[in-house]
């Protein structure tokens, strides 16, 4: 993709607006606009990291068996007075009335209309057990929006919701589900923190929360001085269960959240299933969620410098950034456009710098969006004949021929 095609608004000048580092980061880098306090606009960059995210997470969720639908946002209101959650969570909940009088909502969460639908579609043990999941767009009416991504009124999520005959089945897909989520955070380049907590307004009783540690989070989390091991903070108790060493307060943002909800949603919606007996019974639910969009935000939370954001190779935009330092140099031109034809060959994910500005500027907008890998072609290159590939995160630089670069490339991204 060359830059003066791919919308890449760069800001130069810290935004105003930015309340933490990521939205600083992402306003700057052109990744994201606000549309006013609670909306944002996803720019191709940012949309591109949102992309590979779902990537990452539908691969592990097809792996685990679960399959992916996609629910409404339109809701009925009359659907969440059956559970009594229209008054739970109260003015979070966007509520309005149609032109024909109909009481609807903006879905915060998808718990009872996705009971609703296996209510209708379910009614056998036969037809159990059963995963389902989305990517989606949610809306919430929070208090205080904040943190660009981080705390928004519409975000994207994905939620996951199982129907289990019994608790064993439950327990089984909760465990799954655990497993798949630590695999998701790490590829995303997270270093997560995993807390037991109280499952609050969803009910239930088990439920873990998936945190990552970061100044401006809003969650506080106990972590073990020595094993790293982390709890919920509650009034008292500070020593690690597992090594009884002294725990610490962190600072953290929830970024997932899994529920044993058991029959919470089935018995006060009836979705009843008949098992091997022919007894009727209320089907065993888990749900579990992510928080998508947030992700982009505690994804360079934890992977930043003074210059910029630096991308985790799985959820990077583009894999590597081509400079070539002179635009009206046409064999630094004809070298760059090589290199950059034979990186796409290989199916590599490539942004062109075309743009006739100052080196000066190529090497800060660089660092600041955080590729990966930069690749620099100037008159220098032409002498030797060689190009020069730069490491973002460890700024290591190495000058070789075209040849033993692209096999540098290769092997950061595939080992
Ligand atoms: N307002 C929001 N903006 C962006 N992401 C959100 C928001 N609210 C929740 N999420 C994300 O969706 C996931 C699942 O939603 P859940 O209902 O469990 O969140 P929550 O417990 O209300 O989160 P929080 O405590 O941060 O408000 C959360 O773990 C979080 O990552
Ligand atoms: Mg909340
Ligand atoms: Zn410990």
């Amino acid at each position: 993709m060359y830059w003066s095609k791919a919308f890449i608004p760069t800001l130069k000048e810290m935004p105003q607006e930015a309340e933490s580092l990521s939205h600083k980061f992402l306003l700057r880098s052109g990744a994201m606009r606000m549309l006013m306090a609670g909306a944002y606009i996803y720019l191709p960059l940012g949309l591109k990291v949102l992309e590979n995210i779902q990537g990452i997470i539908r691969q592990e969720m097809n792996s685990c068996g679960a399959s992916e639908l996609l629910l409404p946002a339109l809701h009925p209101l009359e659907l969440w007075q059956k559970t009594g959650r229209d008054k739970d969570l109260g003015e979070v909940m966007f509520k309005f009335t149609d032109r024909r009088g109909r009481k609807l909502a903006l879905g915060p969460t998808h718990e009872e209309v996705i009971t609703e639908l296996v209510k209708g579609q379910v009614s056998s043990y036969r037809q159990l057990p059963l995963v389902l999941y989305q990517i989606q767009t949610k809306f919430r009416d929070e208090i205080r929006p904040r943190f660009g991504l981080i705390r928004a009124c519409e975000f994207i999520m994905k939620d996951a919701y199982s129907f289990d005959q019994d608790e064993v089945g439950l327990d089984k897909n909760y465990e799954l589900m655990y497993e798949a989520y630590k695999r998701i955070f790490k590829r995303c380049g997270l270093d997560i923190l995993i807390t037991e907590a109280d499952s609050g307004v969803m009910g239930g009783k088990v439920s873990h929360e998936f945190m990552v540690q970061a100044p401006l989070g809003e969650d506080i989390v106990l972590v073990c001085a020595k094993c790293r091991k982390a709890k919920a903070h509650k009034e008292g108790d500070n020593l690690c269960p597992a090594c009884k060493s002294p725990m610490e307060k962190v600072n953290a943002i929830e970024v997932g959240h899994i529920f044993k909800l058991g029959t919470k949603y089935s018995q006060s919606m009836q979705a009843n299933f008949s098992d091997d007996k022919g007894e009727l019974k209320p089907v065993i639910m888990g749900c579990y969620g992510i928080g998508v969009s947030r992700l982009v935000s505690a994804i360079i939370e934890q992977n930043n410098d003074p210059d910029g954001i630096i991308w985790p190779k799985e959820v990077t935009p583009y894999q590597i950034i081509v400079l070539p330092l002179d635009v009206t140099n046409q064999e630094v031109m004809r070298q760059a456009e090589d290199f950059y034809k034979q990186l796409n060959a290989l199916g590599f994910s490539v942004l062109f710098d075309d743009r006739d500005v100052r080196p000066g500027v190529k090497f800060k907008d660089a660092d600041l969006l955080g590729i990966p890998l930069e690749v620099v072609i100037g008159k220098e290159s032409l002498k030797n004949n060689s190009l020069e590939l730069k490491d973002r995160r460890t700024k290591e630089k190495l000058v070789k021929p075209a040849a033993e670069i692209l096999a540098k490339i290769r092997e950061f991204y595939h080992g």
